[in-house]
């Protein structure tokens, strides 16, 4: 099965797909909704941005939001909107939902805005794999999240004397000076993608950018080599002892919350953290800290948050074109990702106004364009299809919980990831 809806889903996407132009075409309107998953402080201005670049415009803009990336719930409840006759003009998806969408034959094809824009010169071929299906633009990439980051409590890694880690065992290190002085050391929260997100950090610094290439996006079953899986997981469990307990409770931004509270020394998270903590007027050097996750230096493993468009919304095409041309516009990404926290989608964006560990990403993405080791995100979705993604996370997520030890995490990790490709 190609694209793994839940069975009731497909009940109510099938005949809307089949029955095409025999529906009633809905009337067109010179507006734009968006449906998205932006929650969070520092997601919420975020959004605002985008507002005040399609009102600029004299475009009215509406919103609907449904928390929970990285999960079925935002997904879910965007097909029940579309299954309902009620897609919006455009909705936010990451990596290869992106192609499931395509495959429904739902999406706008967006080629003459990206040809107008120049949109191949500029994105990142890395993101160009999932923005385009069967060499058409679908999706109109608005960023470069990278995930290999940790972000860390500045007092309290100057209180018990913190040195930058270079490698493991810097982390391990560091991580046990946090516990001897009372914080947790290393927060993290309860969903398998955070989980997974840890584990791929881990996973590319154990075996270095070729073998996450080759194990993870061109998913080789060679590639995954029992010994230095079993490091993987070795290093993972190390890590569990580190996590403090309630993770099982807590969402992402609250474990941000916790660092940002100097409960907790860092958080290894997505650079969405640096949004959340410009939301609140904290600064790089100052309140927080940002270092790549040790032995991933030189590696952008991304995240690229994107909008599709439905053919079937009641948006005019004026409105549509208006909106697609703002999220490509390069003044647009600079506002927008001075609030995400994330570099711009496009690597011609002038970096002068971002923080330190903004102008540090996009540097990164930059260097790591050249050097082939800009590569997708496991745990969002960007480096394989949501079979293969959700067998990784379960795997991952048993494992981090303690309910499997690392050898079954081993072999369950090999036949999860060979049975999602069969
Ligand atoms: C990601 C998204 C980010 C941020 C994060 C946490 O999927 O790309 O922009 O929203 O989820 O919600």
């Amino acid at each position: 099965m190609p694209f793994p809806l839940p069975r009731n889903a497909w009940r109510l996407l099938l005949p809307l797909v089949l029955a095409g132009a025999a529906q009633a075409a809905p009337a067109q309107r010179y507006e734009i909704e968006i449906f998205h998953w932006w929650v969070s402080g520092g997601e919420r201005a975020s959004i605002d941005v985008l507002r005040a670049h399609v009102e600029r415009q004299g475009i009215p803009f509406r919103e609907g939001a449904q928390a929970g990336s990285g999960t079925a719930r935002y997904g879910d409840a965007l097909r029940r909107r579309v299954a309902a006759g009620r897609a919006p003009t455009a909705a936010q998806s990451i990596g290869y939902d992106i192609h499931e969408w395509a495959r429904l034959g739902l999406l706008e094809n967006l080629d003459e805005m990206a040809a107008a824009g120049e949109w191949d010169k500029v994105v990142p071929n890395g993101i160009q794999h999932l923005s385009k299906y069967r060499g058409h633009w679908v999706a109109a990439p608005i960023n470069a999240h990278s995930t290999n980051w940790m972000w860390l409590n500045k007092a309290q890694f100057d209180r018990i004397g913190g040195r930058q880690p270079d490698g493991w065992d810097d982390l391990i290190e560091l991580l046990k000076k946090a516990r001897a002085a009372g914080i947790v050391p290393l927060a993290i929260g309860r969903e398998a993608w955070e989980h997974t997100l840890l584990f791929e950090a881990v996973a590319v610094g154990v075996g270095g950018a070729e073998f996450y290439r080759r194990a993870f996006l061109q998913l080789e079953p060679e590639a995954l080599k029992p010994e230095l899986l079993l490091r993987i997981f070795r290093r993972m469990s190390q890590l569990r002892g580190y996590l403090g307990p309630g993770f099982a409770r807590r969402s992402w931004d609250q474990a941000t919350d916790m660092v940002r509270r100097g409960e907790a020394l860092l958080q290894v998270q997505g650079t969405w953290v640096n949004g959340e903590f410009s939301h609140r007027g904290l600064q790089p050097e100052r309140e927080y800290l940002c270092f790549r996750f040790p032995d991933t230096q030189g590696i952008f493993l991304f995240n690229s948050d994107q909008y599709v468009f439905f053919k079937d919304s009641r948006s005019d095409a004026p409105a549509r074109q208006a909106l697609a041309a703002i999220l490509l516009d390069p003044v647009f990404q600079r506002d927008l990702n001075l609030a995400t926290g994330a570099a711009p989608g496009r690597v011609d964006v002038p970096r002068d106004a971002f923080n330190r560990c903004g102008r540090q990403n996009i540097d990164d993405l930059r260097g790591g364009n050249m050097r082939r080791t800009v590569m997708g995100s496991v745990a969002m979705g960007n480096a394989n299809p949501s079979r293969t993604k959700t067998a990784i996370y379960k795997v991952v997520s048993d494992h981090l919980s303690g309910r499997i030890d690392d050898a079954q995490a081993v072999r369950q990790l090999q036949r999860g990831i060979a049975d999602s490709v069969r």
